[in-house]
């Protein structure tokens, strides 16, 4: 731990700094430390931990082989964070997300922000088209802002939308903040899952039900008591 005056990347100003790369240099302290996280979640059914390259690798690497699982590595690249050179998840698989340094959530604000500078952009921005659950009519789309479940399917045909990530502006346009591109015949979805306006595909897309079974376990298909 390092002590003087130190600015965030978060734009936050602290006395003391802890420097991941003086534990991750000591094999025998960072094992300690994944040893404490692995024993946490190995109830829990894991099956993969991932990490962001590069401080977030080291410790995913270790989870990974206290819990006897495959470790994935999210690379950043034009499109956003992403699993590159053959990595894979299945469908279904348990993923346990191990970073290194969170301070104030700082890209999660910036991404829930850009939600709402697109609502004159978009054709239904109060979601008035019952294509989600009563409890996800909302700015969000969501029960929990930070998380967005839909339905992968395009609107217009059918197809598969990708992910493209705020900083994909070089392909998606300077004013882009972040969303999700059909390629079949351009549909542009918001970080709601809310169709912009001039797009082939005539709706937003879908929110299934779903329903949190606990603060880290989403059931999808399955609507709150209640809801
Ligand atoms: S199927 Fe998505 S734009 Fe046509």
């Amino acid at each position: 731990m390092l002590e003087g005056h130190f600015l965030l990347s978060s734009g936050l100003h602290s006395p003391i700094y802890w420097e991941k790369f003086r534990i991750l240099q000591h094999p025998e302290f960072t094992g300690e430390l994944c040893r404490l996280i692995a024993d946490h979640f190995r109830v829990m059914g894991v099956g993969a931990v991932a990490g962001p390259a590069l401080g977030g690798a080291v410790l995913a690497y270790e989870v990974a082989r206290l819990l006897g699982v495959k470790a994935v590595y999210a690379e950043r690249g034009e499109e956003g964070r992403a699993f590159r050179r053959g990595q894979t998840i299945s469908p279904g698989e348990k993923v346990l997300i191990v970073d290194d340094v969170l301070t104030t959530g700082g890209s999660l604000r910036e991404m829930l922000e850009a939600v709402k500078k697109v609502d004159d952009k978009v054709t239904d921005p109060k979601s008035e088209v019952p294509l989600q659950p009563e409890y996800a009519k909302n700015e969000y789309r969501s029960i929990k802002p930070e998380f967005l479940v839909l339905v992968g399917i395009c609107t217009h045909l059918g197809c598969s939308p990708q992910q493209k990530s705020a900083e994909a502006k070089g392909e998606m346009g300077a004013d882009w903040a972040g969303g999700f591109l059909c390629p079949c015949h351009g549909s542009k979805f918001d970080l709601a899952g809310r169709v912009y306006k001039g797009a082939p595909a005539p709706v937003n897309l879908e929110v299934p039900p779903h329903t949190y079974l606990s603060d880290g376990t989403i059931r999808i298909g399955e609507d709150r008591k209640g809801a």
